[in-house]
């Protein structure tokens, strides 16, 4: 049976739900990947914390292709994130769960690709769906059974950090259609596809985006924001982790068959 996997971004550094949890690491070509695993039932859960428990490692640190090699290793099928964004739509509010269907790319210096002539060869796979479909309903329709407020849709703008952005810079943002910025959705999105994995995440919104309020932005307003409201999570998660069906099929399960697949 396929593994769904958590990745935890800022401020969900535990996997509360799980028990029987054990702490691993794994060497993947790229390097090494640290993870637990633990039930949820009587299922095998990984749950991966992106920045590290103790959030020592920066957004454009991260080392994400060992981190997405190591879940393939791991059978993992389908992976949920959390991130948390600033907002830059004044309908989406701090509290606020929004689950992205497009992102724009603003990152300047990260290994992007699993596909890089190096390690493997060349390949140009599709993002006209960047996110699962599939997996980001059932994420939606736990959100709505728990009663929680989940924005279907929106554009994710991922900034090279780690410092926040300029009003400026979000102006113009805002011109283009992103609705809210964040650090590490690329290129972790774009190598789960490539990965074949199913791939969704959800977003808090901790804020409104620089300028877009008469305060500066600080980073323990985000993480407060994340405290908050962390339940909601945990609710959305155990959700699926109870129910969804890694076994099923999906294209993003072919996403590299023009390519031969992606093999470890
Ligand atoms: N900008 C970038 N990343 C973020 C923000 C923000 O305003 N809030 C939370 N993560």
């Amino acid at each position: 049976m396929g593994k769904l996997a958590f990745i935890g971004g800022t401020g969900v550094y535990d996997p509360h739900i799980l028990t029987d949890i054990r702490s691993e690491r794994i060497t993947t070509p790229y390097g090494e990947a640290a993870y637990e695993i633990g039930h949820y039932g009587s299922r095998d859960i990984i749950f991966l914390a992106r920045h590290g428990v103790h959030h020592t490692i920066p957004p454009h640190k991260i080392n994400y292709r060992a981190n997405i090699y190591a879940l393939k290793m791991l059978d993992v099928t389908a992976a949920v994130s959390t991130t948390a964004v600033g907002s830059l739509n004044p309908d989406f509010r701090p509290g606020d769960l929004v689950l992205i269907d497009q992102f724009i790319d603003m990152t300047k210096s990260r290994e992007g690709t699993f596909f890089d002539g190096v390690h493997r060869g060349v390949a140009h796979i599709d993002m006209t769906d960047p996110y699962c479909p599939s997996l980001r309903s059932a994420v939606v329709e736990a959100g709505r059974k728990q009663g929680i407020t989940v924005h279907d849709g929106g554009t994710y703008i991922c900034t090279e950090g780690p410092r926040f952005e300029t009003p400026a810079e979000i102006r113009a943002f805002r011109s283009w259609g992103a609705d809210v910025v964040g650090m590490t959705n690329v290129p972790e999105a774009q190598l789960a596809r490539e990965a074949e994995i199913c791939y969704s995440t959800i977003s808090m919104v901790t804020n409104f985006a620089a300028g877009m309020s008469s305060e500066p932005l600080t980073h323990s307003e985000v993480l407060e924001c994340m405290n908050r409201n962390i339940s909601h999570f945990q609710q959305i998660i155990s959700v699926l982790a109870s129910s969804y069906d890694t076994d099923r099929d999906c294209s993003c399960r072919h996403a590299a068959s023009e390519f031969g697949g992606f093999r470890l």
